[in-house]
Protein backbone atom coordinates (compact mmCIF):
# COMPACT_ATOMS: atom_id res chain seq x y z
CA UNK A 1 0.00 0.00 0.00
CA UNK A 2 1.53 3.10 -0.98
CA UNK A 3 -1.02 5.16 0.10
CA UNK A 4 -1.88 7.98 2.63
CA UNK A 5 -2.54 6.65 6.08
CA UNK A 6 -5.23 9.08 7.96
CA UNK A 7 -3.21 8.49 10.89
CA UNK A 8 -4.76 8.54 14.60
CA UNK A 9 -3.01 11.59 15.52
CA UNK A 10 -4.26 11.42 19.63
CA UNK A 11 -5.08 8.05 20.36
CA UNK A 12 -6.88 9.28 23.25
CA UNK A 13 -9.10 6.02 23.70
CA UNK A 14 -7.23 3.00 22.61
CA UNK A 15 -7.50 1.42 25.40
CA UNK A 16 -10.86 0.05 26.83
CA UNK A 17 -12.55 3.25 28.45
CA UNK A 18 -15.87 2.56 29.30
CA UNK A 19 -18.51 5.82 27.86
CA UNK A 20 -21.00 6.75 29.70
CA UNK A 21 -23.25 5.45 27.32
CA UNK A 22 -22.40 2.28 29.07
CA UNK A 23 -22.90 0.11 26.87
CA UNK A 24 -20.09 0.95 24.04
CA UNK A 25 -16.49 1.03 24.14
CA UNK A 26 -14.68 3.95 22.99
CA UNK A 27 -11.81 2.41 20.61
CA UNK A 28 -10.26 5.43 18.58
CA UNK A 29 -10.78 8.92 19.42
CA UNK A 30 -8.84 12.36 17.40
CA UNK A 31 -8.97 15.95 18.09
CA UNK A 32 -7.90 16.50 14.69
CA UNK A 33 -7.37 14.04 11.85
CA UNK A 34 -3.64 14.06 9.80
CA UNK A 35 -2.84 12.15 7.19
CA UNK A 36 0.34 9.49 6.35
CA UNK A 37 2.02 11.90 3.25
CA UNK A 38 4.63 9.98 1.59
CA UNK A 39 7.15 12.12 3.17
CA UNK A 40 6.71 14.34 6.43
CA UNK A 41 8.22 17.24 2.92
CA UNK A 42 4.84 16.60 1.38
CA UNK A 43 2.60 16.98 4.57
CA UNK A 44 4.31 20.80 5.08
CA UNK A 45 4.01 21.13 1.50
CA UNK A 46 0.34 20.44 1.83
CA UNK A 47 -0.24 22.65 4.83
CA UNK A 48 1.46 25.45 3.05
CA UNK A 49 -0.16 25.44 -0.04
CA UNK A 50 -3.90 24.83 1.83
CA UNK A 51 -4.46 21.53 0.44
CA UNK A 52 -4.23 20.41 3.69
CA UNK A 53 -6.33 22.62 6.77
CA UNK A 54 -6.35 20.19 9.38
CA UNK A 55 -9.30 21.94 11.14
CA UNK A 56 -11.14 21.41 8.08
CA UNK A 57 -11.06 17.49 8.19
CA UNK A 58 -14.08 15.94 9.64
CA UNK A 59 -14.42 12.16 9.20
CA UNK A 60 -18.69 11.06 8.44
CA UNK A 61 -18.59 7.24 7.52
CA UNK A 62 -16.86 4.12 8.95
CA UNK A 63 -17.12 0.18 7.78
CA UNK A 64 -14.63 -2.62 8.81
CA UNK A 65 -12.88 -5.60 6.71
CA UNK A 66 -10.43 -7.01 8.60
CA UNK A 67 -7.60 -4.76 10.32
CA UNK A 68 -9.05 -2.12 7.97
CA UNK A 69 -11.19 0.30 9.85
CA UNK A 70 -12.85 2.93 6.93
CA UNK A 71 -12.80 6.55 7.56
CA UNK A 72 -14.36 8.68 4.94
CA UNK A 73 -13.91 12.72 5.23
CA UNK A 74 -15.93 14.24 2.72
CA UNK A 75 -15.22 17.35 1.38
CA UNK A 76 -17.15 19.51 3.17
CA UNK A 77 -14.80 22.46 3.29
CA UNK A 78 -11.27 22.98 1.26
CA UNK A 79 -8.14 21.36 2.52
CA UNK A 80 -9.17 17.54 3.04
CA UNK A 81 -6.05 15.65 1.20
CA UNK A 82 -8.03 12.33 0.94
CA UNK A 83 -12.01 11.82 0.87
CA UNK A 84 -11.69 7.90 1.33
CA UNK A 85 -9.27 6.04 3.67
CA UNK A 86 -8.54 3.48 6.50
CA UNK A 87 -7.25 3.14 9.72
CA UNK A 88 -5.21 0.12 10.63
CA UNK A 89 -7.72 -0.93 13.36
CA UNK A 90 -6.33 5.65 8.92
CA UNK A 91 -4.15 5.24 4.65
CA UNK A 92 -5.56 7.08 1.58
CA UNK A 93 -7.52 4.23 -0.18
CA UNK A 94 -6.73 2.97 -2.54
CA UNK A 95 -3.88 5.28 -2.64
CA UNK A 96 -3.66 8.98 -2.58
CA UNK A 97 -2.89 9.94 -6.36
CA UNK A 98 -6.99 8.46 -6.85
CA UNK A 99 -7.94 11.08 -3.83
CA UNK A 100 -5.86 13.86 -5.35
CA UNK A 101 -7.93 16.74 -6.79
CA UNK A 102 -6.66 19.15 -9.57
CA UNK A 103 -5.38 21.95 -7.95
CA UNK A 104 -4.65 20.25 -4.96
CA UNK A 105 -1.23 18.51 -3.62
CA UNK A 106 -0.09 19.10 -7.31
CA UNK A 107 -2.86 16.27 -8.86
CA UNK A 108 -3.21 17.10 -12.52
CA UNK A 109 -4.63 20.41 -13.75
CA UNK A 110 -6.88 18.88 -16.54
CA UNK A 111 -10.05 19.86 -14.79
CA UNK A 112 -11.48 15.86 -15.81
CA UNK A 113 -11.72 13.58 -12.68
CA UNK A 114 -12.94 10.18 -14.36
CA UNK A 115 -10.43 8.57 -11.90
CA UNK A 116 -10.52 10.29 -9.45
CA UNK A 117 -12.32 9.93 -5.78
CA UNK A 118 -14.23 13.32 -5.04
CA UNK A 119 -16.28 12.84 -1.88
CA UNK A 120 -17.43 10.33 0.16
CA UNK A 121 -19.67 10.32 2.74
CA UNK A 122 -20.06 6.63 3.16
CA UNK A 123 -19.04 3.37 2.46
CA UNK A 124 -20.29 -0.18 2.57
CA UNK A 125 -18.52 -3.73 3.13
CA UNK A 126 -20.02 -6.82 1.49
CA UNK A 127 -20.42 -10.35 1.97
CA UNK A 128 -17.90 -10.66 -1.36
CA UNK A 129 -15.13 -8.74 0.04
CA UNK A 130 -15.92 -5.61 -1.77
CA UNK A 131 -16.12 -2.26 -0.80
CA UNK A 132 -18.98 -0.27 -2.24
CA UNK A 133 -18.49 3.48 -2.36
CA UNK A 134 -20.75 6.15 -3.48
CA UNK A 135 -18.88 8.91 -4.18
CA UNK A 136 -21.33 12.53 -4.18
CA UNK A 137 -18.94 14.17 -6.37
CA UNK A 138 -19.33 17.48 -4.90
CA UNK A 139 -17.34 19.57 -2.85
CA UNK A 140 -17.61 22.30 -0.45
CA UNK A 141 -20.87 21.76 0.40
CA UNK A 142 -20.91 23.89 3.37
CA UNK A 143 -21.32 26.73 0.77
CA UNK A 144 -24.02 27.57 -1.06
CA UNK A 145 -21.62 27.33 -3.90
CA UNK A 146 -21.52 23.66 -3.82
CA UNK A 147 -19.26 22.62 -6.70
CA UNK A 148 -20.24 19.53 -8.70
CA UNK A 149 -16.85 18.15 -9.41
CA UNK A 150 -17.81 15.13 -11.37
CA UNK A 151 -20.74 12.90 -11.51
CA UNK A 152 -22.14 11.33 -8.78
CA UNK A 153 -20.73 7.43 -9.11
CA UNK A 154 -20.22 4.21 -7.29
CA UNK A 155 -16.69 2.34 -7.12
CA UNK A 156 -16.31 -1.21 -6.16
CA UNK A 157 -13.20 -2.23 -4.38
CA UNK A 158 -11.43 -5.84 -4.32
CA UNK A 159 -10.98 -5.96 -0.63
CA UNK A 160 -8.58 -8.70 -1.09
CA UNK A 161 -5.94 -7.06 -3.96
CA UNK A 162 -7.56 -3.33 -3.94
CA UNK A 163 -7.96 -3.72 -7.12
CA UNK A 164 -11.27 -1.20 -9.06
CA UNK A 165 -13.41 -4.08 -9.68
CA UNK A 166 -15.73 -1.81 -11.31
CA UNK A 167 -16.75 2.62 -11.92
CA UNK A 168 -20.61 3.81 -12.80
CA UNK A 169 -21.00 6.82 -13.07
CA UNK A 170 -24.72 7.77 -12.20
CA UNK A 171 -27.05 8.73 -15.66
CA UNK A 172 -28.56 11.42 -16.15
CA UNK A 173 -32.28 10.33 -15.59
CA UNK A 174 -30.68 9.04 -11.91
CA UNK A 175 -29.94 12.39 -10.97
CA UNK A 176 -32.31 15.35 -10.33
CA UNK A 177 -31.06 18.85 -9.74
CA UNK A 178 -30.87 19.00 -5.84
CA UNK A 179 -30.06 15.49 -5.93
CA UNK A 180 -26.95 14.46 -2.66
CA UNK A 181 -26.23 10.82 -2.60
CA UNK A 182 -24.37 10.32 1.19
CA UNK A 183 -24.94 6.43 1.66
CA UNK A 184 -25.24 3.17 -0.04
CA UNK A 185 -26.50 -0.28 1.25
CA UNK A 186 -25.50 -3.39 -0.84
CA UNK A 187 -27.87 -6.74 -1.29
CA UNK A 188 -26.18 -9.52 -1.92
CA UNK A 189 -25.36 -13.25 -0.54
CA UNK A 190 -21.72 -15.03 -0.86
CA UNK A 191 -23.72 -17.33 -3.47
CA UNK A 192 -25.05 -14.22 -5.51
CA UNK A 193 -21.97 -11.81 -5.57
CA UNK A 194 -22.58 -11.53 -9.50
CA UNK A 195 -26.57 -10.44 -8.57
CA UNK A 196 -25.56 -8.11 -6.50
CA UNK A 197 -27.72 -4.82 -5.89
CA UNK A 198 -27.39 -1.48 -4.54
CA UNK A 199 -29.73 0.96 -2.97
CA UNK A 200 -28.26 4.16 -2.80
CA UNK A 201 -31.17 6.83 -1.19
CA UNK A 202 -30.90 10.59 -2.74
CA UNK A 203 -31.59 12.38 0.46
CA UNK A 204 -31.64 15.60 -1.45
CA UNK A 205 -33.88 14.48 -4.32
CA UNK A 206 -36.33 12.19 -2.61
CA UNK A 207 -36.05 8.84 -4.31
CA UNK A 208 -33.32 5.86 -4.57
CA UNK A 209 -31.13 5.13 -7.76
CA UNK A 210 -30.95 1.12 -7.80
CA UNK A 211 -27.99 -0.54 -9.24
CA UNK A 212 -27.98 -4.05 -10.54
CA UNK A 213 -24.40 -5.33 -10.92
CA UNK A 214 -25.10 -8.41 -13.08
CA UNK A 215 -26.72 -5.84 -15.34
CA UNK A 216 -24.50 -3.04 -14.78
CA UNK A 217 -27.37 -0.62 -15.06
CA UNK A 218 -29.14 1.89 -12.93
CA UNK A 219 -32.61 3.27 -12.51
CA UNK A 220 -34.50 5.58 -9.96
CA UNK A 221 -37.37 4.60 -7.52
CA UNK A 222 -39.93 7.14 -6.67
CA UNK A 223 -42.07 7.13 -3.14
CA UNK A 224 -43.70 9.79 -1.32
CA UNK A 225 -41.72 8.06 1.53
CA UNK A 226 -38.54 8.73 0.70
CA UNK A 227 -39.58 12.39 1.36
CA UNK A 228 -38.81 14.45 4.51
CA UNK A 229 -41.45 15.18 7.23
CA UNK A 230 -41.76 18.97 7.35
CA UNK A 231 -42.94 18.42 11.31
CA UNK A 232 -39.91 17.05 12.38
CA UNK A 233 -36.83 18.92 10.31
CA UNK A 234 -35.82 20.29 13.88
CA UNK A 235 -32.66 19.97 15.43
CA UNK A 236 -30.48 20.81 18.50
CA UNK A 237 -27.48 19.36 18.70
CA UNK A 238 -24.81 21.15 21.31
CA UNK A 239 -27.04 24.01 21.55
CA UNK A 240 -26.73 24.38 17.86
CA UNK A 241 -30.39 24.72 16.70
CA UNK A 242 -31.03 24.19 12.98
CA UNK A 243 -33.17 22.98 10.06
CA UNK A 244 -32.99 19.68 8.06
CA UNK A 245 -34.86 19.05 4.71
CA UNK A 246 -32.71 15.73 4.22
CA UNK A 247 -35.19 12.87 2.69
CA UNK A 248 -34.29 8.96 2.68
CA UNK A 249 -30.99 9.06 4.30
CA UNK A 250 -30.27 5.61 4.95
CA UNK A 251 -31.60 1.65 4.28
CA UNK A 252 -30.88 -1.30 6.02
CA UNK A 253 -31.86 -4.78 5.03
CA UNK A 254 -33.44 -7.87 6.72
CA UNK A 255 -32.29 -11.56 5.92
CA UNK A 256 -33.74 -13.52 2.96
CA UNK A 257 -36.91 -14.12 3.23
CA UNK A 258 -39.40 -17.28 2.19
CA UNK A 259 -39.28 -15.40 -1.40
CA UNK A 260 -36.09 -15.13 -2.03
CA UNK A 261 -36.02 -11.13 -1.19
CA UNK A 262 -35.25 -9.26 2.19
CA UNK A 263 -37.55 -6.10 3.57
CA UNK A 264 -35.71 -2.82 3.22
CA UNK A 265 -36.49 -0.88 6.16
CA UNK A 266 -35.76 2.91 5.60
CA UNK A 267 -36.22 6.60 6.89
CA UNK A 268 -35.46 9.80 6.02
CA UNK A 269 -33.23 12.26 8.34
CA UNK A 270 -36.02 14.65 9.16
CA UNK A 271 -38.72 12.29 10.06
CA UNK A 272 -39.19 9.96 13.11
CA UNK A 273 -40.88 7.72 10.92
CA UNK A 274 -39.81 4.03 9.72
CA UNK A 275 -40.82 2.54 6.75
CA UNK A 276 -40.58 -0.97 4.67
CA UNK A 277 -40.47 -2.28 0.86
CA UNK A 278 -39.83 -5.57 -0.32
CA UNK A 279 -36.70 -5.59 -2.73
CA UNK A 280 -38.47 -7.14 -5.14
CA UNK A 281 -40.17 -3.93 -5.97
CA UNK A 282 -36.40 -2.24 -6.02
CA UNK A 283 -35.32 -4.72 -8.04
CA UNK A 284 -37.10 -4.62 -11.11
CA UNK A 285 -37.61 -1.01 -12.49
CA UNK A 286 -40.87 -2.88 -14.41
CA UNK A 287 -42.06 -3.13 -10.86
CA UNK A 288 -41.07 -0.41 -8.89
CA UNK A 289 -43.01 1.92 -11.70
CA UNK A 290 -46.34 -0.71 -11.75
CA UNK A 291 -48.92 2.45 -9.82
CA UNK A 292 -49.59 -1.06 -7.68
CA UNK A 293 -46.55 -0.87 -6.66
CA UNK A 294 -47.36 2.23 -4.57
CA UNK A 295 -48.98 -0.16 -1.68
CA UNK A 296 -46.20 -2.70 -1.50
CA UNK A 297 -44.51 0.41 0.89
CA UNK A 298 -45.48 -0.03 4.71
CA UNK A 299 -45.58 2.65 6.93
CA UNK A 300 -44.24 0.70 10.53
CA UNK A 301 -44.50 3.58 12.33
CA UNK A 302 -43.15 6.56 14.54
CA UNK A 303 -40.24 6.20 17.35
CA UNK A 304 -41.90 9.48 18.90
CA UNK A 305 -40.30 12.61 19.47
CA UNK A 306 -36.84 13.96 18.74
CA UNK A 307 -35.97 10.35 17.35
CA UNK A 308 -34.54 11.29 14.35
CA UNK A 309 -31.84 9.12 12.34
CA UNK A 310 -29.35 9.39 10.09
CA UNK A 311 -27.72 6.17 9.24
CA UNK A 312 -28.27 2.30 10.14
CA UNK A 313 -27.90 -0.74 10.08
CA UNK A 314 -29.66 -4.26 10.45
CA UNK A 315 -27.64 -7.28 12.44
CA UNK A 316 -28.92 -10.13 10.31
CA UNK A 317 -28.01 -12.57 13.41
CA UNK A 318 -31.03 -11.32 15.95
CA UNK A 319 -32.79 -9.11 13.52
CA UNK A 320 -31.49 -5.69 15.44
CA UNK A 321 -32.06 -2.91 13.32
CA UNK A 322 -29.43 -0.07 15.29
CA UNK A 323 -29.97 3.25 13.86
CA UNK A 324 -27.97 7.02 15.63
CA UNK A 325 -30.31 9.43 17.01
CA UNK A 326 -28.52 12.79 16.24
CA UNK A 327 -31.41 14.39 18.32
CA UNK A 328 -30.87 12.22 21.51
CA UNK A 329 -26.90 11.76 21.17
CA UNK A 330 -26.77 8.15 21.08
CA UNK A 331 -27.51 4.80 18.93
CA UNK A 332 -31.56 3.52 19.03
CA UNK A 333 -32.28 -0.10 18.25
CA UNK A 334 -35.66 -2.09 17.70
CA UNK A 335 -35.97 -6.37 17.14
CA UNK A 336 -37.81 -6.76 13.66
CA UNK A 337 -38.36 -10.07 14.58
CA UNK A 338 -39.72 -10.37 18.25
CA UNK A 339 -41.40 -6.58 17.71
CA UNK A 340 -41.74 -7.02 14.19
CA UNK A 341 -45.78 -6.23 14.80
CA UNK A 342 -45.02 -3.67 17.47
CA UNK A 343 -42.77 -0.32 16.45
CA UNK A 344 -43.35 2.61 18.37
CA UNK A 345 -41.67 4.45 20.89
CA UNK A 346 -41.81 1.01 23.60
CA UNK A 347 -40.07 -1.04 21.44
CA UNK A 348 -37.67 1.41 20.53
CA UNK A 349 -34.93 1.71 23.04
CA UNK A 350 -31.85 4.23 23.30
CA UNK A 351 -29.20 1.44 24.16
CA UNK A 352 -26.21 3.81 24.45
CA UNK A 353 -26.12 7.63 24.87
CA UNK A 354 -23.54 10.58 25.65
CA UNK A 355 -24.29 14.22 25.78
CA UNK A 356 -20.18 14.75 25.11
CA UNK A 357 -19.13 12.26 24.06
CA UNK A 358 -21.96 10.86 21.08
CA UNK A 359 -22.63 14.61 20.27
CA UNK A 360 -23.56 13.37 16.24
CA UNK A 361 -23.81 10.36 15.47
CA UNK A 362 -22.66 9.96 11.78
CA UNK A 363 -22.59 6.89 11.04
CA UNK A 364 -23.65 2.67 12.47
CA UNK A 365 -22.18 -0.55 10.91
CA UNK A 366 -22.77 -4.23 11.89
CA UNK A 367 -19.52 -5.85 10.82
CA UNK A 368 -19.55 -9.76 10.27
CA UNK A 369 -18.50 -10.77 13.34
CA UNK A 370 -21.51 -9.26 15.36
CA UNK A 371 -20.04 -6.21 16.34
CA UNK A 372 -21.33 -2.82 16.20
CA UNK A 373 -19.18 0.02 15.15
CA UNK A 374 -20.15 3.90 15.81
CA UNK A 375 -18.74 7.05 14.29
CA UNK A 376 -19.69 10.41 16.80
CA UNK A 377 -18.38 13.51 14.49
CA UNK A 378 -19.70 16.98 16.53
CA UNK A 379 -20.69 17.90 13.23
CA UNK A 380 -23.28 20.12 13.79
CA UNK A 381 -20.38 22.16 15.51
CA UNK A 382 -18.01 21.37 13.31
CA UNK A 383 -19.91 22.99 9.93
CA UNK A 384 -21.27 25.90 12.20
CA UNK A 385 -18.10 27.05 14.53
CA UNK A 386 -15.68 24.99 13.92
CA UNK A 387 -13.93 22.72 15.90
CA UNK A 388 -11.55 23.34 18.77
CA UNK A 389 -8.18 21.30 18.06
CA UNK A 390 -7.56 20.92 21.47
CA UNK A 391 -10.59 18.98 22.73
CA UNK A 392 -11.29 15.45 21.47
CA UNK A 393 -13.87 15.82 18.46
CA UNK A 394 -13.89 12.55 16.31
CA UNK A 395 -14.56 9.49 18.24
CA UNK A 396 -15.47 5.49 17.40
CA UNK A 397 -17.37 2.94 19.67
CA UNK A 398 -17.63 -0.84 19.45
CA UNK A 399 -19.64 -3.46 21.16
CA UNK A 400 -20.61 -6.92 20.57
CA UNK A 401 -24.36 -6.78 20.11
CA UNK A 402 -25.37 -9.46 22.11
CA UNK A 403 -23.82 -7.34 25.32
CA UNK A 404 -25.42 -4.45 24.09
CA UNK A 405 -29.02 -5.37 23.78
CA UNK A 406 -28.87 -7.75 27.03
CA UNK A 407 -31.68 -7.08 28.82
CA UNK A 408 -33.23 -4.31 26.42
CA UNK A 409 -36.38 -4.02 24.80
CA UNK A 410 -34.43 -4.86 21.80
CA UNK A 411 -32.74 -7.79 23.45
CA UNK A 412 -33.92 -11.53 21.42
CA UNK A 413 -36.63 -13.78 23.26
CA UNK A 414 -35.63 -16.92 24.27
CA UNK A 415 -37.64 -17.99 22.14
CA UNK A 416 -36.03 -16.58 19.05
CA UNK A 417 -32.82 -17.77 20.66
CA UNK A 418 -33.97 -21.34 20.51
CA UNK A 419 -35.99 -21.87 17.13
CA UNK A 420 -33.43 -19.90 15.24
CA UNK A 421 -34.18 -17.04 13.14
CA UNK A 422 -37.95 -16.48 11.80
CA UNK A 423 -38.52 -14.03 8.91
CA UNK A 424 -40.92 -10.91 9.91
CA UNK A 425 -44.24 -11.96 9.10
CA UNK A 426 -46.54 -9.45 7.20
CA UNK A 427 -47.98 -6.08 9.03
CA UNK A 428 -50.59 -4.37 8.47
CA UNK A 429 -50.17 -0.82 7.29
CA UNK A 430 -51.94 2.30 8.21
CA UNK A 431 -51.76 2.78 4.11
CA UNK A 432 -52.79 -0.10 2.71
C1 LIG B 1 -1.56 -3.04 10.08
O1 LIG B 1 -0.41 -3.04 10.88
C2 LIG B 1 0.14 -4.34 11.06
C3 LIG B 1 1.27 -4.27 12.06
O2 LIG B 1 2.03 -3.08 11.86
C4 LIG B 1 0.59 -4.89 9.70
O3 LIG B 1 1.08 -6.18 9.84
C5 LIG B 1 -0.63 -4.92 8.78
O4 LIG B 1 -0.24 -5.32 7.48
C6 LIG B 1 -1.27 -3.56 8.70
N1 LIG B 1 -2.53 -3.67 7.95
C7 LIG B 1 -2.91 -2.80 7.00
C8 LIG B 1 -4.22 -3.07 6.41
O5 LIG B 1 -2.20 -1.85 6.63
C1 LIG C 1 -20.88 -0.41 -17.06
O1 LIG C 1 -21.50 0.66 -17.76
C2 LIG C 1 -20.69 1.82 -17.86
C3 LIG C 1 -21.50 2.89 -18.61
O2 LIG C 1 -22.57 3.30 -17.84
C4 LIG C 1 -19.41 1.52 -18.64
O3 LIG C 1 -18.57 2.68 -18.65
C5 LIG C 1 -18.68 0.37 -17.95
O4 LIG C 1 -17.55 -0.02 -18.73
C6 LIG C 1 -19.61 -0.83 -17.78
N1 LIG C 1 -18.92 -1.84 -16.99
C7 LIG C 1 -19.01 -3.11 -17.28
C8 LIG C 1 -18.27 -4.03 -16.40
O5 LIG C 1 -19.67 -3.53 -18.22
C1 LIG D 1 -39.38 -7.37 -14.19
O1 LIG D 1 -40.72 -7.71 -13.95
C2 LIG D 1 -41.48 -7.84 -15.14
C3 LIG D 1 -42.94 -7.92 -14.71
O2 LIG D 1 -43.11 -8.94 -13.76
C4 LIG D 1 -40.96 -9.03 -15.91
O3 LIG D 1 -41.70 -9.16 -17.10
C5 LIG D 1 -39.48 -8.79 -16.24
O4 LIG D 1 -38.94 -9.95 -16.84
C6 LIG D 1 -38.71 -8.48 -14.98
N1 LIG D 1 -37.36 -8.04 -15.35
C7 LIG D 1 -36.28 -8.61 -14.89
C8 LIG D 1 -34.97 -8.05 -15.34
O5 LIG D 1 -36.33 -9.54 -14.14
C1 LIG E 1 -28.58 15.44 27.37
O1 LIG E 1 -29.13 16.54 26.67
C2 LIG E 1 -30.56 16.52 26.63
C3 LIG E 1 -31.06 17.62 25.71
O2 LIG E 1 -30.13 18.63 25.54
C4 LIG E 1 -31.10 16.66 28.05
O3 LIG E 1 -32.52 16.59 28.02
C5 LIG E 1 -30.56 15.50 28.90
O4 LIG E 1 -30.98 15.66 30.23
C6 LIG E 1 -29.05 15.47 28.85
N1 LIG E 1 -28.60 14.25 29.51
C7 LIG E 1 -27.68 14.29 30.44
C8 LIG E 1 -27.34 12.97 31.04
O5 LIG E 1 -27.12 15.32 30.80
Amino acid sequence: MNGAALLAVTLAGLQACLATGGRMEEVLSWKQLDFQFPTAGAREAAIASGDFVAANNGPQGLAVWRDKLFVTVPRWKSGVPSTLNYVNITHAYPDLATNTLPGEIGGPKDGTLPHKIVSVYRVRVDVCDRLWVIDSGRTDTKDDASRVRAPAKLLVYDLRTDKLLRQYAFKAGDVKEDSFFANVVVDTTPQTCDDAYAYVPDLGGFGVVVYSWRHNASWRVKHHFFHFDPLSGSFNVEGIDYRSTDGVFSIALSPVQGDGYRSAYFHALSSTHEFLVSTRVLQNKTIAELPESYYAYKVLGSRGPNTQASASDLDEKTGVLFYTQINRNGLGCWNSISKAEDYGPDTNALIASDNVTMAYESDVKVDADGNVWMLSNRLAAFLERGLDKNEVNFRVFKANVGDLIKGSVCDVLPAQSAAGLQPPTKRNSPNS
